[in-house]
């Protein structure tokens, strides 16, 4: 069963796509923690399923590095085969992706490497792209530029606006998200950097 410790910022259903996946046996993964950042409404997810979490909020500590570190103790603490950055909205250390690569994995709004970054939806739709898109990729110690897993396309319509656009990517992310996570515990996709 392979072990999984997510991370998260905001609402979470990335998550609960997930926790909702792991309830079949035969799924072969399992949420063993989840983290955050700040006191995420996501979080929520986590405890109906009775999945511990912990909020490490980088505003207590001096550096980001110490921030990192307090949080990889935390993630490490559930010994997980595979980390989830699942809208986790914070940009991680060196030291962190070191020590978990390449078992730690990023879900993206946009069809990498177009629109990197935290504003992929908003920079989608002001550049007048037709197509946009998910992309789940291995996390590298750039912004968004790791090997990719999978990726899949959405269209743009002409009425759209940042919130109508990503909540149809996000429709589509969910899906993805678990089909990739389902392939590394069948054993089916093998992660490298
Ligand atoms: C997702 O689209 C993720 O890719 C992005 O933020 C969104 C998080 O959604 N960076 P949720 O918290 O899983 O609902």
């Amino acid at each position: 069963m392979l072990s999984v410790v997510v991370l998260i910022s905001g609402s979470g259903s990335n998550l609960r796509a997930l926790l909702d996946a792991c309830q079949s046996p035969l799924f072969g993964a399992k949420v063993r923690a989840v983290g955050a950042d700040n006191p995420a409404t996501g979080l929520e997810h986590a405890e109906l399923f009775g999945v511990p979490t912990f909020v490490v909020d980088p505003g207590r500590f001096e550096t980001r590095e110490a921030w990192a570190d307090a949080l990889l103790a935390n993630v490490q603490h559930f010994e997980p085969d595979l980390v989830v950055l699942a809208g986790f909205m914070r940009i991680l250390p060196a030291n962190f992706v070191q020590a978990l690569s390449p078992n730690l994995i990023n879900t993206h709004p946009s069809l990498l490497p177009a629109f990197p970054g935290a504003h992929a939806v908003r920079d989608a739709l002001s550049a007048g792209a037709k197509t946009t898109g998910v992309t789940i990729h291995v996390v590298d110690e750039g912004v968004d530029t790791g090997p990719q897993l999978a990726q899949r396309e959405v269209q743009v319509e002409v009425n759209d606006t940042q919130s109508s656009l990503h909540e149809r990517i996000k429709v589509v992310e969910r899906e993805l998200l678990v089909d990739v996570v389902r392939q590394i515990a069948q054993q089916q996709l093998q992660l490298s950097v």
